[in-house]
């Protein structure tokens, strides 16, 4: 008998020793374009890297939006020690009735290599699984991200399948064969 659903609930506030996750606000949209218009970034995710400011101001007028209609769960990951907005995260939610979710994650290209996605990741799936309700969160990666796989693991999340041949479409690179990766609630 499954314990726990997914309560209806807007991405509170999430603090860890380095990172606050917030939800994003207009005046993000400078940080978010930053990334979102660097093709390196966007190279394995599934949306076209943006080419205007206006295009990042909608998507975050979009997040808010949404966010009135929980339950709903996106943050900007923010550093604490300067204040700045250096990537966002996500849990989707795949299914209600099964209480399944699924994890996503960037983060600005000068930040990379420090620990900011696996802090931020670590903090999202706690909230998930023990908070929010979750009882599977998943992550899938490209086969080509492998950084992005680390993560997961560093994370604590458990390879389940892949690659996956059909899983996933990135904007930029077409269909990539994916590794999927799983976090599970104990309440259940
Ligand atoms: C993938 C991504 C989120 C990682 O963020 P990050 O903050 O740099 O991640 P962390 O610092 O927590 O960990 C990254 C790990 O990958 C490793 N790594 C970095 N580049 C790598 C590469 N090209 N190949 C293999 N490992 C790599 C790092 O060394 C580190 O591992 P370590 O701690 O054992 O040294 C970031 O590169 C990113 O935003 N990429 C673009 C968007 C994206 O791919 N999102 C995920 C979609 S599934």
């Amino acid at each position: 008998m499954p314990g726990t659903t997914i309560k209806h609930m807007s991405s509170p506030l999430l603090t860890t020793s380095r990172l606050l996750l917030r939800p994003f606000v207009l005046e993000d949209a400078p940080a978010l374009f930053s990334w979102a218009s660097d093709t390196e970034v966007t190279r394995f995710l599934r949306f076209a890297a943006h080419s205007d400011i206006e295009e990042s101001r909608k998507v975050i007028t979009r997040w808010i939006e949404e966010s009135r209609r929980p339950p709903f769960f996106h943050w900007a990951i923010v550093r604490r020690s300067d204040d700045r907005t250096i990537g966002s995260i996500g849990l989707e939610i795949q299914s209600l009735h099964d209480n399944r979710g699924e994890a996503g994650y960037c983060i600005a290209k000068h930040a990379w290599n420090q620990g900011y996605a696996t802090e931020s990741l670590t903090a999202v799936l706690d909230f998930g699984l023990e908070r929010a309700g979750f009882h599977r969160i998943e992550a899938c990666h490209s086969v080509a991200n492998t950084a992005s796989g680390k993560v997961m693991r560093k994370a604590g999340m458990l390879l389940e399948a892949g690659p996956l041949h059909h899983y996933y479409r990135a904007d930029m690179l077409g269909y990539q064969d994916a590794m999927m990766y799983v976090a599970f609630s104990e309440h259940f």
